[in-house]
């Protein structure tokens, strides 16, 4: 409700990131190979054994579960992966790191518009973890780095091969404490162009209180709740304010 559009913000910045990402409708080409893969994982019904590391699934918490009720429960929907596409589209990063594989959708949706750069990613169940290796193949994407265990493990070792950072997607494991201390973890190979996409940050109590805790940290020059996921940056261009909630101007057509 208290969300801004586009029509209200000042910020060249802000502006055009919402113009470049938020409101652009644009189809990519790769779009279409990635809702195939989407829809045929859709499909399956086979079963896998899946040990969650993390704070799990809200609706399915059995411990074997259908590759179809993964892709339905765990993986982000179209919309919010090609956003995900469209940003790492605009920023350009090159050395990039994901919390959270599951199947991989998300970790292809943001590998492809930078083909080669460097993609890691992060996951703790090795039954999942092979399905997201299959659909790299798929996709002719085995750049990506696929690391398999608890993140409390992973982390540090994707992060130290990785050097640098330029872009972090964090989303697994959405408990308060381990949210906040990936986030400072991460900040430790982090530069002042690295940007970090916190997931479901309206999810739960703990990921808003998540949310919170990152935005205020003093390291942080500006941050962007999109509702269902959170932007964090390290430099403020051009901006006065430093907390915006933006919202699709077609959502609030009379605001002017
Ligand atoms: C929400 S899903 C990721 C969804 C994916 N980013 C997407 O949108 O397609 C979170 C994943 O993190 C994994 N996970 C959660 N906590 C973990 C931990 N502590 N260590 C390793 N993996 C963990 C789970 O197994 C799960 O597959």
């Amino acid at each position: 409700m208290k969300a801004e559009t586009k029509r209200s913000i000042s910020s060249p910045f802000v502006k055009e990131l919402i113009e470049e990402v938020i409101e652009d409708d644009r189809i990519y080409y790769d779009f279409g190979a990635l809702e195939r893969l989407r829809k045929q994982m859709e499909e399956n019904k086979s079963t896998l054994n899946v040990n969650d590391l993390g704070a799990g699934s809200r609706v399915n918490k059995k411990q074997d579960r259908s590759v179809s009720s993964i892709v339905r429960t765990a993986v982000s929907p179209q919309k919010q992966c090609e956003q995900l596409f469209r940003l790492v589209n605009y920023l350009q990063p090159r050395k990039r790191l994901e919390i959270g594989t599951s199947l991989g959708l998300s970790s292809l949706y943001q590998y492809l518009p930078i083909r080669g750069a460097s993609f890691h990613t992060l996951e703790g169940c090795p039954e999942i973890a092979e399905i997201a290796k299959q659909n790299f193949r798929k996709l002719r994407a085995e750049q990506i780095k696929l690391h398999i265990g608890d993140f409390a493990d992973t982390l540090k070792q994707g992060l130290d091969e990785l050097g640098v950072v330029d872009y972090i997607f964090i989303d697994g494991n959405h408990r308060f404490e381990s949210t906040v201390k990936y986030f400072e973890t991460c900040l430790k190979y982090s530069h002042s162009g690295t940007i970090i996409v916190l997931d479901d940050i309206h999810w739960s109590k703990e990921m808003e209180a998540a949310w919170e805790a990152i935005k205020l940290h003093s390291s942080v020059k500006l941050s962007i709740d999109l509702f269902y996921m959170g932007l964090i940056f390290f430099e403020r261009p051009e901006s006065t304010e430093s907390h915006y909630r933006i919202i699709k101007k077609k959502y609030k057509p009379w605001r002017f």
